[in-house]
């Protein structure tokens, strides 16, 4: 069964196509990264219009290069929750477009299940039930994976997703939207103990956290230093951040999996390629012997594959829409219902 992903909740255009849930045919993705830069963040307006600017050439390409024509795609998958709404809304009225058009199924994917999916297209072998710690831009989650349409949010952020905190924390170190990559740069050969910042808990709720304290605490180093025309160690700075960013999610990680009882850790979204947290949970694992799962570089971020591919065990598990689908800025991950 070959399903066309589409994927549009955020900043980047894409759209795929996956084979029976696992084989990527193609995998089109087109970033507007450089569009948002001088704003410093995504601008809502500008992501929805060159959503529509690029969507539909974007869709020829993918099947193009799959090596299809239309009538080889058996059902359209889209993300129509959660992320910026008017952006979700043109994947939303293409994908009812093209299944009106195509004559097939279309299927709405929760975009946090894409980014948990991407595992499944980066290892043929892995199946759940795991413990995933889903940390993206706008969204960080630890979820029991009971199975493909099955999942339980253990716990979550309770203000900022911790690639957001990268971004800011970045944009006041004077680093490039976004902020992830340039800061985990900088952080290199920089003392991961040069300062001390904070790791938020909440009481009563272990798997739940918290990254406005630490957000704070680091512009109000770099402020006060600034005002006080005093020397800042930026790459301390840096490190330091990755180091409390990563303490806040590997040891969650960790309790949730012992908890549940489950031998493998998955991790998945954009900030899953951070070099620090990918480091303490390969040697976490390594030391306590669990699987560990963390998609290559190219699926953390967002792309329409993870999307084809959770829309084919959606798909198989009866999940079905009408024309009268809509996008929803925000849905929980384990009650996704469109
Ligand atoms: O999953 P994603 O592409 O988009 C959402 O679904 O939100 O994640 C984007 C986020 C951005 O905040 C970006 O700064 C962060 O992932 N990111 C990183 C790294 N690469 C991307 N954060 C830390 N280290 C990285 N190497």
């Amino acid at each position: 069964m070959n399903i066309l992903g589409i994927e549009s909740s955020c900043d980047e255009t894409a759209v795929a196509v996956v084979r029976d849930g696992r084989e990527i045919l193609s995998n089109e993705i087109f970033s507007q990264a450089d569009m948002h830069a001088i704003y410093g963040g995504v601008v809502p307006e500008i992501a929805s219009r060159n959503h529509i600017t690029v969507i539909s050439r974007l869709a020829g390409e993918a099947v193009r290069k799959a090596g299809l024509s239309r009538s080889g795609i058996d059902a359209i998958a889209v993300t129509a929750a959660p992320g910026l709404i008017g952006a979700l809304l043109v994947g939303v009225n293409f994908a009812k477009g093209a299944a009106l058009a195509l004559d097939v199924p279309l299927i709405p994917v929760h975009h946090v299940r894409g980014h948990i999916a991407a595992n499944y297209l980066a290892f043929p072998e892995l199946e759940p039930p795991f413990l995933c710690l889903a940390i993206s831009g706008g969204n960080t989650a630890l979820v029991d994976v009971r199975g493909y349409t099955d999942m339980t949010v253990l716990g979550a952020t309770r203000d900022d997703a911790a690639g957001e905190c990268f971004d800011k924390a970045a944009r006041v170190l004077g680093l490039p939207y976004p902020g992830g990559l340039p800061l985990q740069n900088l952080a290199e050969g920089g003392d991961d103990a040069a300062f001390r910042l904070p790791h938020a808990r909440i009481e009563g709720h272990p798997y739940d956290m918290s990254f406005s304290g630490l957000k704070t605490a680091v512009v109000n180093i770099v402020h006060n230093a600034l005002q006080k025309g005093e020397p800042l160690d930026r790459a301390g700075l840096a490190a330091s951040f990755q180091r409390a960013v990563s303490e806040t999610l590997v040891p969650r990680a960790m309790d949730a999996v012992r908890a549940l009882g489950y031998d493998t850790v998955v991790v998945a979204g954009g900030v899953a390629a951070n070099k620090r947290v990918r480091a303490d949970f390969e040697a976490v694992c390594r030391r306590e012997k669990l699987k560990l799962y963390i998609p290559p570089l190219k699926l953390c971020g967002d792309n329409g594959a993870m999307i084809a591919c959770q829309g084919y065990y959606e798909y198989l598990s009866g999940v079905r829409a009408g024309q009268e689908l809509n996008a929803y800025a925000t849905m929980d991950l384990d009650k996704a219902a469109f």
